[in-house]
């Protein structure tokens, strides 16, 4: 049997792969292939080539693990594990030449769908500044960072001064409303808001401690299952409506109290 630990192993080793080549093609330049759900909602050619990437290394090592990325039709698993993976999250910032982009794969066991699946191992690679953030389920969470070193990933609760929340905002101008409002009944909570414009980056964020909170409306599979299990594993918590697994509807992620009391506010 596989352990976390291989499978993170493997994870770590292609997002950097795959995190070199992003950051090769953002160098040549970036070029828009296509528009997806919305005018705003964007798919380069580096999006495309880093994910086929990901996909044939995986192909090679693991045949038999299903595969649901981004920029692919998913494939199913006849080994139980399935690999969950965004080759550009960001994709925004990355066509603006913002560094807030990231590879994120993770290697999940059971059905391949957030709610029922179980994660086992994640690596999420911001290559722009040389930062890998990493987890294997029961192995804790770590960042490899060229800013500040090697350390081991602790999330915290926020101070008096109130909680820094990350947060996103869909493609779709229809969401804008409701987003909005949503941001207006957290605010109190709130000591600033920070929209970095990368799921995984928010996850990781609150994982590191640099942020204290993240929610967020609308995620697909592919921007939080690395993210969320380095939360976890983090001693953080990731979920959605109260009550509810981490899904399109709703994410949140913070530490344990701060966690409890976001949810209140983003349910009610
Ligand atoms: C997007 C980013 C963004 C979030 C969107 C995601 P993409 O992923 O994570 O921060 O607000 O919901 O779809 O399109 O850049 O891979």
């Amino acid at each position: 049997m596989t352990t976390p630990l291989e499978l993170q192993s493997l994870a770590i080793d292609i997002a950097r792969e795959a995190g070199a080549l992003a950051a090769r093609r953002r160098r040549e330049g970036v070029r828009i292939a296509a528009t997806k759900s919305a005018l705003a909602d964007i798919v380069t050619d580096a999006d495309r080539e880093v994910e086929n990437l990901i996909r044939a290394r995986l192909a090679t090592e693991r045949p038999g693990d299903g595969f649901l990325g981004e920029e692919s039709d998913a494939s199913a698993s006849g080994s139980g594990i399935t690999w969950v993976v965004d080759p550009i999250d960001g994709t925004v910032n990355y066509a603006y030449g913002i560094p807030a982009y990231a590879v994120s794969i993770a290697a999940v066991s059971g059905p391949a769908t957030p709610a029922e699946w179980s994660a086992l191992a994640g690596a999420v690679f911001n290559p722009a500044v040389d930062e890998l953030f990493t987890a294997a389920r029961g192995e804790g969470a770590e960042l490899r960072s060229a800013i500040e070193g090697d350390r081991r990933l602790q999330v915290a609760e926020p101070s008096a001064a109130g909680a820094l929340i990350a947060t996103g905002f869909g493609y779709d101008p229809a969401t804008h409303a409701g987003d909005l409002a949503r941001l207006q009944t957290v605010m109190p909570l709130a000591r600033d808001i920070r929209r970095i414009g990368a799921a995984s980056l928010d996850l990781t964020g609150v994982a590191a401690g640099r942020i204290d909170a993240y929610y967020e409306r609308g995620l697909h599979p592919w921007d939080h299952a690395a993210g969320a299990l380095i939360v976890e594993e983090s001693g953080g918590r990731v979920g959605g409506y109260a009550g509810e697994r981490p899904s399109r509807t709703m994410t949140i992620a913070a530490a344990p109290e701060f966690f409890e009391r976001l949810t209140d506010v983003v349910s009610a």
